[in-house]
C-alpha cells in the first residue's frame, strides 16, 4: 500500500526557519513587528500598489475591502455564484444586496456577457473572482466598470502571483485582496491581505482593522476589529513571496503533467491551460466529470479517498447556499452552470510539496476510477 497523498502539502524550505527564529530572537511576534510591513511592502511592489494591509485571512480581507468602500445599506454588489462563501458574507454583513452571475462552462469564472444583464440603478459595484488560477477576463468587466461608474472589488485568493495580458491581478480592483491560507501560492498559514493605490481606503482599512484606535488612546468613534497579522506569520509569508516565482513554475509543471496524461480518459472536463490573455497557473488542479459518468463527484472523492488519494469538491454555489436560502436570498435565481460543476466537480492534489512521482500516482488512480 503506497502512501496517503493528501490534496495539498506547502512547501516551507526556504528562509521561512531563519525568519522565525529571528522573530523569536527579537522578541517580535506581535503585528507591531518589521516582518509585518516587509511584506506588505513587498507583496504591493509585486501587484503595482501603493497599500498593502496585512490581516489575519483572506475572508477578513474582503470583509475590510468591503466595509472601507463605505457603500449605503441596500446597494447592490455583483458577484460569481461559483465562488467561496466569504465573497457573499462580506456583502450581506455590511447590509448590501449580492447579485450573482453564472459561470461560463470552460474557466468556471464569471460569465461576462451575463455581468451587464445584472446592472440596475443599485449597483455600486462588481467583484470579480479570478477562479483556481486562471483569471476573469477583465478587459469586459473594466469596460462596464467605466461605463456604470461602479467601484471593482477583485479577488486574488487564487491568482497570487498570476497576470491578465500581463498585468498583474491583484492591479485592477479600486480594492484587491489575497489569501495565505496553507492551499494558496504563497502561504502563512492563515493570512491574507487587502491592496489599493487610494490612500483613504487604505487609512480606513488600518483604521478598522486595529480597533478604530484613536489618540487619545483607548477612546474610540467606531467598533473597530483585530485582523491584523502577527509578525510570526508575517516573517513566513516573506520568505514565501522571495519564491513565488519558483513556486508558479512548479505549479505550472504539475498542472502541465495533469494535463499529459489525464487527457487520455474520456468524458473529463479539465482545467483551460491558455487564453489570449493568461497562461493558467493552477492554484488547484480541477476536474469536471462528463455526463456519461455515471457518479458524481461525491462519490469519486470516496473512491479516491479509499486509494489513498485526498481530493475536495468545488464550490457550493452562492444561490445555493442554505444560510442565504434561509434569509430569503436568491429565491429567484438559477446558475446552471455553477449548479451542474458544483456537483460534478472536485480537484486532486496539487501542492508544492507534491513531487512527479507523487503525480503519476494521482494519475493512475484516475484512470483506475474513471476508466476501471
Ligand atoms: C476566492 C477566495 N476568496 C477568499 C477566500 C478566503 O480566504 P481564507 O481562507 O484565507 O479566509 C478563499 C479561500 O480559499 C478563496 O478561494
Amino acid at each position: 500500500m503506497t502512501s496517503f497523498i493528501p490534496v495539498n502539502e506547502p512547501l516551507l524550505d526556504g528562509n521561512e526557519r531563519k525568519y522565525l527564529n529571528d522573530c523569536i530572537d527579537s522578541g517580535w511576534i506581535s503585528a507591531e513587528g518589521p516582518y509585518v510591513r516587509r511584506f506588505e511592502a513587498g507583496l504591493a511592489d509585486r501587484v503595482h500598489r501603493r497599500h498593502g494591509i496585512a490581516v489575519t485571512n483572506g475572508t477578513d480581507a474582503l470583509d475590510l475591502a468591503i466595509w472601507a468602500l463605505n457603500l449605503e445599506p441596500g446597494d447592490e454588489v455583483i458577484l460569481p455564484a461559483f465562488t467561496i462563501i466569504s465573497c457573499a458574507n462580506a456583502l450581506v454583513r455590511h447590509g448590501l444586496v449580492p447579485v450573482v452571475v453564472d459561470c461560463d462552462p470552460s474557466t468556471w469564472n464569471m460569465d461576462t456577457d451575463v455581468v451587464r444583464t445584472r446592472i440596475s440603478a443599485k449597483t455600486k459595484a462588481i467583484m470579480v473572482v479570478h477562479i483556481y488560477g486562471l483569471p476573469v477576463d477583465m478587459d469586459p468587466i473594466l469596460a462596464l466598470i467605466e461605463e456604470f461608474g461602479l467601484q471593482l472589488v477583485e479577488d486574488c485568493a487564487e491568482a497570487i502571483g498570476q497576470t491578465y495580458r500581463g498585468r498583474p491581478c491583484g492591479s485592477f480592483g479600486d480594492i484587491s485582496i489575497f489569501s495565505f491560507y496553507a492551499n494558496k501560492h504563497i502561504t502563512t498559514g492563515e493570512g491574507g491581505m487587502v491592496v489599493t493605490d487610494d490612500d483613504n481606503l487604505a487609512e480606513r482599512c488600518r483604521w478598522y482593522r486595529n480597533l478604530c484606535f484613536e489618540n487619545p488612546r483607548f477612546r474610540h468613534l467606531e467598533m473597530g476589529r483585530n485582523m491584523r497579522m502577527s509578525n510570526i506569520q508575517a516573517a513566513v509569508g516573506v520568505a514565501q513571496l522571495e519564491r513565488l516565482d519558483a513556486f508558479i513554475e512548479r505549479k505550472r509543471m504539475i498542472g502541465d503533467r495533469y494535463q499529459e496524461r489525464l487527457s487520455a480518459i474520456g468524458n473529463l472536463q479539465l482545467p483551460v491551460s491558455r487564453t489570449d490573455y493568461a497562461d493558467n497557473h493552477y492554484w488547484v488542479f480541477a476536474l469536471v466529470l462528463g455526463d456519461r459518468i455515471a457518479f458524481d463527484a461525491a462519490c469519486a472523492i470516496e473512491r479516491f479517498a479509499a486509494k489513498g488519494i485526498g481530493t475536495r469538491p468545488f464550490f457550493w454555489p452562492i444561490n445555493q447556499q442554505p444560510v442565504f436560502k434561509r434569509m430569503g436570498l436568491f429565491s429567484d435565481d438559477y446558475c446552471p452552470v455553477a449548479e451542474r460543476i458544483s456537483v460534478r466537480g472536485l480537484y486532486l492534489p496539487s501542492g508544492l510539496a507534491l513531487d512527479d512521482s507523487g503525480i503519476d500516482q494521482v494519475c493512475n488512480v484516475c484512470f483506475e476510477v474513471f476508466e476501471p
